[in-house]
């Protein structure tokens, strides 16, 4: 069974844009990146779009469906209408490069300002001991697929771009938080958190949670508890200190 339905897809570059109307067919058990993909074989050739896994595991094709920050190769056509227009453009908070496709590089500039992870100097590698429970507590941080779907996101830089130079956004915070958690590493992660990745920009709306397709609670088992880590060392610094000693 197939039906033709009506997509409106931003064409442009970083100069100049505009929504294009599309009749397209769509068949059953479809998602929105076959339709994408029918359109550059039909009528938009030349319509420039990011994907590669086509399973929702490799984080290439985030755009916006309907104004909704979304992977295309995960949102099914059968959640819509069939007389419904949908809309897909570009992440908005990234800038374009060609249609569906944007420039990321924030995001790797972000990930570079995160010092990585500093083992005591004292071991060498095979020797590291912890205890089961840090190890499954970092597990669902460990799913981020880097899809910028959050980062894209957050009001903090989404609508103030003022605000991408200080902060890192909640996929990264998210990676001091568990860097932070980590029994082993001994790097100062929550001064620089709140000092240098903007942490005290995050006001908790949790758009990012709603938005993550791996379905991790990036505020309330990240960013918050970083939140109260932080504030607790700022009242009394030797709780920051008992907590790298005696680790929960
Ligand atoms: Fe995507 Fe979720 Fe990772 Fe953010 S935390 S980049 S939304 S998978
Ligand atoms: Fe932004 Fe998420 Fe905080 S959307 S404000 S990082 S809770
Ligand atoms: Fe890989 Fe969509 S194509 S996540």
């Amino acid at each position: 069974m197939s039906h033709w339905q009506h997509f409106r897809v931003w064409r442009g570059d970083s100069e100049k844009g505009e929504l294009v109307d599309y009749p397209v067919e769509v068949n059953e058990g479809e998602v929105v990146l076959d339709i994408i993909h029918r359109l550059q074989q039909t009528e938009a050739n030349d319509l420039a779009v990011r994907w590669n896994c086509k399973a929702g595991k490799c984080g290439s094709c985030s755009a916006e469906i309907n104004g909704m920050p979304r992977l295309m190769c995960m949102t099914r056509m059968s959640t819509f209408a069939e007389d419904e227009v949908i809309t897909v453009t570009p992440l908005r908070t990234f800038p374009v490069i060609r249609d569906l496709v944007t420039d990321v590089s924030f995001n790797y500039t972000k990930a570079r300002e995160i010092p990585s992870f500093a083992p005591p100097p004292d071991l060498a590698p095979g020797e590291y001991r912890m205890q089961q429970v840090d190890v499954e507590r970092s597990q669902e941080f460990r799913k981020c697929i880097e899809c910028y779907l959050c980062q894209n996101t957050c009001h903090v830089v989404r609508d103030h771009e003022e605000n991408k130079e200080n902060f890192a956004g909640p996929r990264y915070l998210m990676r001091i938080a568990e860097l932070d958690m980590h029994p082993l590493d001994t790097a100062d992660r929550q001064e620089a958190a709140q000092e240098e990745h903007g942490l005290g920009y995050c006001n908790i709306t949790k758009c990012c949670t709603e938005v993550c397709p791996e379905h991790i609670k990036i505020t309330d088992n990240a960013l918050i508890p970083l939140k109260e880590r932080v504030v607790d060392r700022k009242y009394d610094p030797l709780i920051w200190l008992g907590n790298k000693i005696f680790k929960r």
